[in-house]
């Protein structure tokens, strides 16, 4: 069975990077919750966005506040932006937590958050997956935990991206449904790679990724994708 991804939580249903778009994705028990991270001055939050703007009632750049300050804004239904540490306390271990790392920012109170939770039983390796445009990143934190399960994630398909995820040491390649292709997919299951797909919400893209073989969908409408898939 293919997987479901909640994008941004179930954000087509509750404001994007939410409690109650996180909280509403585990309650639908789908297969993990993909989240973006950003850092701020003094911890790591989850939204989108380089810039609050758009997302809350507050103006300025994310990397430029502390989280008290962050958190003083609305992020739709009267919600604050959540810290990476609620998030991880939402989800637990209930299902997969896909962190997308937004732009370059220092990984090491990152890895020692990811540890302490680990060394609580917060969060379990297997239930961790951590994915960024930025390959440099994704490098870099697996060496410091090599242990990670990382997704190299793409726009598009650069040429050989596949054997570039395999050297990577990725374990799923996270790319544009508008790129896919069989000839790709085909490329990334011989080297071991899960192909996993975004953003797809319309039935006729959800049947198009069955068609390529892809093993995961990011989704906007989780609990809509689920029963899509149980009538197909
Ligand atoms: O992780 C997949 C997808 O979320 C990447 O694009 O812009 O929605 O973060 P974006
Ligand atoms: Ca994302």
């Amino acid at each position: 069975m293919i997987k479901v991804f909640a994008h941004r939580g179930a954000s087509g249903t509750y404001p994007e990077n939410t409690q109650s778009a996180i909280l509403a994705a585990v309650d639908i028990e789908v297969d993990g919750i993909e989240v973006d991270v950003q850092s701020c001055l003094d911890d790591y939050m989850i939204i989108h966005d380089t810039w609050l703007d758009r997302t809350t009632s507050g103006r300025g750049k994310v990397n430029k506040l502390t989280r008290e300050q962050i958190q003083c804004f609305d992020a739709g239904n009267n919600e604050c932006v959540p810290t990476l540490q609620q998030t991880i306390d939402w989800v637990g271990n209930k299902t997969l937590l896909n962190l997308e790392l937004k732009h370059t920012f220092s990984l090491d109170k990152f890895v020692e958050l990811i540890e302490a939770n680990i060394a609580v039983n917060k969060l379990s390796r297997e239930n961790l997956l951590v994915s960024s445009f930025d390959h440099h990143q994704l490098m870099w934190l697996k060496q410091k935990l090599p242990w990670v399960k990382i997704g190299a994630l793409t726009a598009s398909i650069p040429i050989n991206y596949a054997e570039f995820a395999q050297r990577l040491h990725a374990s799923s390649i996270h790319i544009d449904k508008n790129f896919i292709n069989h000839e790709f997919v085909a490329d990334a299951k011989q080297r071991g790679l899960q192909v996993y797909a975004y953003t797809v919400d319309k039935q006729e893209d959800i049947e198009l990724m069955l068609n390529y073989g892809v093993e995961g969908i990011f989704t906007n409408y989780p609990c809509n994708t689920k029963m899509i898939l149980n009538s197909l």
